[in-house]
C-alpha cells in the first residue's frame, strides 16, 4: 500500500470476482438494508476468470468522494454506494478511535474496472461491491466481517467476500446483523469442479435485478411459497452435496432452482424475461446430453440474463465444450460459446451427435 503521510496520501488496489447462485436470492424484506426473503448459496469464480478491479485512493488533498467505473466517472451520490463508503468510515472510527490515523476525514477517489460485459447479467454488481467495500476497508485499515457492509452495496455481493462455496444466510434481525455470508467449503474441496460462462448476450439486460425481484415480491405468490417453503430445504440439501461432491444432486438442484428463479420471473406481473431462444436451447441441450450419458454430467443456470453458466466436472468439460461447438458454431448466436477455451482431441461419436 504506498502511503505518503505528508501528503495524506494512501492507496490500494483489489480485485474481487464474480460469485454465481445456485440457489437464487430474488426477493427482499428490507430494500435499505437489502434484507433478502430468503437465504441462498454460491460458487465464487477464481480470480483471473470474471472479475472486478479497483483502486481506492484517499488523500488531504481531495476535496470530494469521487467514483470512475470502466473509466466513466459514476454519480458518488447513489444511496447504496453512500451506503458502503458511510458504513466503512464507521468501522474505521470505531476501529480507530483513539485518532485519525488512516486518514478518516480524507475523501476517496474510487477507479474501478469489469474485465466482462457490465450489467449483463453476469453478476457485475456482485463483484464490484465486493470489491469496493473490501477495497475501502483496506485503506482505512478496517479488518473482520465485511459482509454486512458488501450487501448493502447489492445482496449478491456479499457472497464474493469469500471464495469456494458460499452461504448468504437470511437472517431473522431487523438490522440485518444476521444476514451475512459464511463459507460453506473452500475451492479445494472440489478441485474437479469447472464453470464455464456461456455469453449469449453482452448487451445490458432490460429490467434489473433490483426492480425485477421488487416487482416479483409485490405480485408474484410463487416467489413467496419458494421462499417459505422450498429454499429452506433446498439449502440443506445444497451444502449436504457440496461437502460430499456429489455432482449428480449439485446439478439437479441448481438446474431446478434456475428453472424455478425464471419461474418465478414469469409469475411476476407483469412478467420478466430474462431467458432468451439461445438460453432455452442450452437448456435442452444439456437434458438431451445428461440423457444419452445416462447419468448427470452437466449442469446450467442462467441469473438475471440470457447467459448460461455452466457446472460440470474436469473429466467431461472437453466433450461438453465440442457439443456446445457443434451445436452453436461461431457464426450463430452462440458465437461466445467457445471463446478462449482449449478444446482438444475430441471427436463426437455419430451417436452422440444424433441423441442431442
Ligand atoms: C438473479 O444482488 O444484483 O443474480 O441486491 O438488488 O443489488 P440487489 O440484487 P442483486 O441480485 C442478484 C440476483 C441473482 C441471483 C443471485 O445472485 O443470487
Amino acid at each position: 500500500m504506498p502511503e505518503d503521510k505528508a501528503l495524506g496520501f494512501n492507496m490500494v488496489t483489489c480485485s474481487a470476482p464474480v460469485n454465481i447462485a445456485v440457489i437464487k436470492y430474488w426477493g427482499k424484506r428490507d430494500e435499505e438494508l437489502i434484507l433478502p426473503i430468503n437465504s441462498s448459496l454460491s460458487v465464487t469464480l477464481h480470480q483471473d476468470q470474471l472479475r472486478t478491479t479497483t483502486t481506492v485512493a484517499c488523500s488531504r488533498s481531495f476535496e470530494e468522494d469521487r467514483i470512475w467505473l470502466n473509466g466513466r466517472e459514476e454519480d458518488i451520490t447513489l444511496p447504496r454506494l453512500q451506503s458502503c463508503l458511510r458504513e466503512v468510515r464507521r468501522l474505521a472510527r470505531k476501529r480507530h478511535s483513539d485518532g485519525d490515523p488512516a486518514g478518516l476525514s480524507h475523501k476517496f477517489h474510487i477507479c474501478s474496472v469489469n474485465n466482462f460485459p457490465t450489467a449483463a447479467g453476469l453478476a457485475s454488481s456482485a463483484a464490484g461491491y465486493a470489491c469496493l467495500v473490501y477495497s475501502l476497508a483496506r485503506v482505512l485499515g478496517v479488518e473482520g466481517e465485511l459482509s454486512v457492509v458488501a450487501r448493502q452495496g447489492s445482496g449478491s455481493a456479499c457472497r464474493s467476500m469469500y471464495g469456494g462455496f458460499v452461504q448468504w444466510t437470511m437472517g431473522q434481525r431487523e438490522d440485518g446483523k444476521d444476514s451475512i455470508a459464511q463459507q460453506v467449503a473452500p475451492e479445494t474441496n472440489w478441485p474437479e469442479l469447472r464453470v464455464l460462462v456461456l455469453v449469449v448476450s453482452a448487451e445490458r439486460k432490460l429490467v434489473g435485478s433490483t426492480s425485477g425481484m421488487q416487482t416479483s415480491v409485490e405480485t408474484s405468490s410463487l416467489l413467496k411459497h419458494r421462499a417459505e417453503c422450498v429454499v429452506p430445504g433446498r439449502m440443506e440439501q445444497m451444502i449436504r452435496a457440496v461437502k460430499k461432491r456429489d455432482f449428480a444432486t449439485f446439478a439437479e438442484l441448481t438446474m431446478k432452482d434456475s428453472n424455478q428463479f425464471h419461474a418465478t420471473c414469469l409469475d411476476t406481473y407483469p412478467p420478466v424475461f430474462y431467458l432468451n431462444d439461445v438460453s432455452r436451447r442450452i437448456i435442452n441441450l444439456v437434458h438431451r446430453y445428461n440423457r444419452h450419458c445416462g447419468e448427470t454430467r452437466v449442469a446450467y443456470s442462467f441469473d438475471a440474463g440470457p447467459n448460461a453458466v455452466i457446472f460440470t466436472l474436469q473429466e467431461h468439460t472437453a466433450e461438453f465444450f465440442q457439443v456446445g461447438g457443434t451445436f452453436f458454431p461461431p457464426e450463430t448466436n452462440g458465437e461466445q460459446f467457445l471463446k478462449g477455451l482449449p478444446i482438444t482431441g475430441v471427436t463426437l461419436s455419430e451417436e452422440l451427435k444424433e441423441a442431442i
